[in-house]
């Protein structure tokens, strides 16, 4: 095959830290990951290593990886079309991170605004934490990314990814693609649904503000109904005056592939109510099925765990060619294959 009809490469990974992926993940980013199998060659990846920078406990971790994995089947990942693995499975990612850690600077790694955040937050702060971008950086260099599809929360550690790439190409000849992000504009970030002007998430949103993939059809409902709404009682787009309305209407827009336009002269004249209650079942009924096959793909641990053994020996086939130039390039002897 040559480059010209290459399909796009795509990376992108997700952090094995909660029991179920959110609202803002499967919107953000995962719905992506979804559709760009059609077209591009694709690897995802269950990123436990990355759970690690924060306190976590061993069998939490190694469960939360496996319904990880078995949502991102239940949303439509196939495994005999894109590469699904778990990280800690490919040890060739810390491996390329030590050498982009020899290329970042202290500073550069300083500035990251989600260290910053997420820092604070801890009592005690690791230097895992702090080369997390790194390790991001690795993940998708090691696969000559050309894109990668994620929610604008991480748009800064995919320019320390590039600006990485493009460093150690200049140093020592051509050695990663340069990546791309992949960010859908209108989903880009997905807002708490009590505190509006916070993006969604299952750290800092509390229990009614951030909807799970994997609650109950009468728990999303709920929390639809009782999401945050402004005064007034306009359905009307425009998030700076109306952050929580305006959030209800881009998750309605999503789910439904209608314009924000259309749906605003549906409700026009109706009140929130109206809306908030045909809001509440869309999203019940969209996402039922999800938890229902999960459960389905938990209930054959063995077959699970085999898929994600295919994908994690894939994946290794194209990221230990990455290594192994990556080493050369740095002098160092070639790894001994495992
Ligand atoms: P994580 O696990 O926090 O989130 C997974 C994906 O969901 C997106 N996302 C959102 N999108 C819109 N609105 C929201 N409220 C929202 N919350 C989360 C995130 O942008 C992400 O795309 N560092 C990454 C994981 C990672 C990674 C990678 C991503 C590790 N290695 C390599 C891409 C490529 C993270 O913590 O995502």
């Amino acid at each position: 095959m040559t480059t010209a009809d290459r399909r796009p490469r795509v990376l992108s990974g997700i952090q094995p830290t909660s029991d179920s992926f959110h609202l803002g993940n499967y919107l953000g980013a995962l719905r992506q990951w979804v559709a760009l199998q059609e077209t591009a060659d694709a690897f995802y990846c269950v990123v436990d290593l990355h759970a690690i920078t924060v306190e976590h406990e061993p069998k939490a971790l190694r469960e939360r990886s496996r319904v990880s994995a078995a949502q991102l089947l239940a949303l439509g990942l196939d495994p005999d079309r894109s590469t699904l693995f778990v990280q800690s499975q490919v040890p060739e990612h810390p491996m390329l991170e030590w050498i982009l850690g020899c290329e970042t600077g202290f500073g550069e790694a300083s500035r990251m605004t989600q260290f910053k955040d997420k820092s604070a937050k801890q009592e005690r702060t690791t230097v895992g934490l702090f080369t997390y971008p790194v390790l991001q950086a690795a993940d998708i260099l090691l696969y000559q990314t050309d894109r990668v599809p994620v929610g604008e929360d991480q748009r800064q550690h995919l320019e320390l990814t590039r600006d990485l790439a493009i460093r150690f190409n200049g140093a020592y000849g051509r050695t990663f693609n340069v990546p791309e992000p992949f960010i859908v504009s209108e989903t880009a970030t997905i807002k708490d649904l009590t505190e509006p002007e916070k993006k969604m998430s299952k750290s800092s949103s509390g229990p009614r503000g951030c909807l799970y993939l994997l609650d109950t059809p009468n728990q999303m409902r709920k929390k639809i109904r009782s999401a945050v709404t402004d005064s007034g009682s306009e359905v009307r787009y425009d998030p700076e005056s109306k952050a929580g309305v305006s959030n209800l209407l881009t998750i309605y827009s999503a789910l439904t592939g209608t314009p924000v336009e259309k749906i605003e002269s549906e409700y026009h004249g109706k009140g929130y109510g109206d809306f908030k209650g045909d809001l509440a079942d869309l999203v019940a009924d969209s996402l039922e099925p999800i938890a229902k096959t999960t459960k389905e793909y938990l209930a054959d641990t063995a077959e699970l765990d085999r898929i994600l053994a295919k994908g994690a020996e894939k994946a290794r086939s194209v990221a230990s060619r990455t290594v192994a130039k990556a080493y050369k390039k740095v002098g160092f002897y070639p790894p001994v294959s495992m």
